[in-house]
């Protein structure tokens, strides 16, 4: 199929892109390159051993969306699918920027729906998130819980998916997939493509790779009083190569389905704590990861991981990657690339 990949030169992105194209799918790349770099494609080219066709574009504008659409016809490449990872991606952020956030998030997925229905394009694969079950005292999240925010960010989420939802009832021609991602970390095991946040990282993996290689003093380890095996906050780590195949899956399977929408947690089910990424870290690299403990950030949770079961029986899918795997792929594309992708 010919694929519409939004937020294609991102970190989740990219490495999609390049399991579609492994699988003979033909890709476009819409970005605006507002979180990602040119150089990020140019690598994706190498490895694909193919020019792969970028449009740098701001999605919230829905002329510009409708364009692209358009241009794909006329250039006798129409767009028969989308996935969607355009968008802001920091909670925090979100906090400090709620409007941002929200024109963003919504805007961006308001206009390629919108050229999507104009030209009959019906097949969705949706960047959703774990953060969509807030605060559950049930640990493993499973996909009937309820959905609610504790962020913006979280709410642009929540918010997609009733849109989404509403849409699957309205018209179901429509062939919809949510895919709840848990916490994705690792790289593409050639260290050429990876995850290169700007600034100070906000998530774990990137900011203990920077400490490894030597970029960060110390790691800050939010809270050590949490009610978990070591005290200290427990997460899914997903590798993002399982988390790219999820999405190949989930783009082939929905148009055999019968559901106009269908939601899928995309983890491991093997939850870890910090203090054990910190530990299979040092062990992928050979590097001490000095860390001081702190009080915790104000919005985590204690303890979440998926069950991933839905995701297994429907999508012919699951998570392969150990968490010493993460970390050595995360390894070596931070070893090789200590200020991530060239400018
Ligand atoms: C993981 C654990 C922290 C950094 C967020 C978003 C979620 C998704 C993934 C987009 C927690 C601890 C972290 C640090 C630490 N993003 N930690 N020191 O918060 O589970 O999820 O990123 O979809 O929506 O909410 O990920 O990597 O920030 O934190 O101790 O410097 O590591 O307290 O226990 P999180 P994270």
């Amino acid at each position: 199929m010919r694929v519409l990949v939004t937020g294609g030169a991102g970190y989740i992105g990219s490495h999609t892109v390049l399991q579609l194209l492994v699988a003979n799918h033909s890709v476009l790349i819409a970005d605006d390159f507002s979180n990602a770099k040119p150089s990020a494609v140019t690598r994706l080219e190498e490895l694909a051993g193919q020019s792969i066709p970028v449009c740098r574009v701001d999605l919230t504008d829905e002329a510009a969306t409708l364009a692209l659409f358009d241009d794909a016809i006329a250039g006798g490449q129409p767009i028969e699918a989308v996935i969607h990872f355009a968008g802001f991606k920091a909670v925090g952020e979100s906090v400090a920027k709620p409007l941002a956030y929200y024109r963003n998030n919504l805007d961006t997925t308001f206009s390629v729906l919108r050229a999507m229905d104009v030209h009959g394009v019906r097949q969705f694969v949706f960047s959703s998130s774990a953060t969509v079950y807030g605060e559950n005292p049930v640990r493993e999240r499973t996909e009937d819980m309820p959905t609610y925010a504790t962020s913006p960010y979280g709410w642009t989420k929540v918010m997609v998916e009733q849109v989404l939802r509403d849409l699957a009832v309205a018209d179901d021609s429509w062939r919809i997939a949510l895919l709840r991602y848990f916490n994705p970390v690792g790289a593409h095991a050639s260290g050429r493509i990876g995850e290169d946040p700007s600034g100070l990282p906000n998530n774990l993996m990137p900011f203990v790779a920077q400490v490894a290689v030597g970029r960060r003093e110390k790691l800050a380890v939010f809270g050590d009083d949490y009610d978990t095996v070591d005290g200290t906050g427990v997460r899914d780590y997903i590798h993002v190569e399982d988390l790219a195949a999820g999405h190949v899956a989930a783009l082939e399977r929905i148009g055999l389905r019968d559901d106009a929408l269908s939601v899928w947690n995309l983890g491991s089910g093997h939850p870890e704590s910090v203090l054990e990424v910190v530990a299979a870290f040092a062990r992928a690299s050979g590097r001490e990861i000095p860390y001081e403990v702190v009080p915790r950030r104000p919005g985590d949770v204690d303890a979440y991981w998926a069950n991933p079961s839905k995701a297994n029986r429907e999508l012919g899918w699951s998570a392969t990657r150990t968490i010493d795997e993460m970390c050595a792929d995360t390894w070596r594309w931070q070893s090789q690339n200590p200020n991530g992708y060239p400018d």
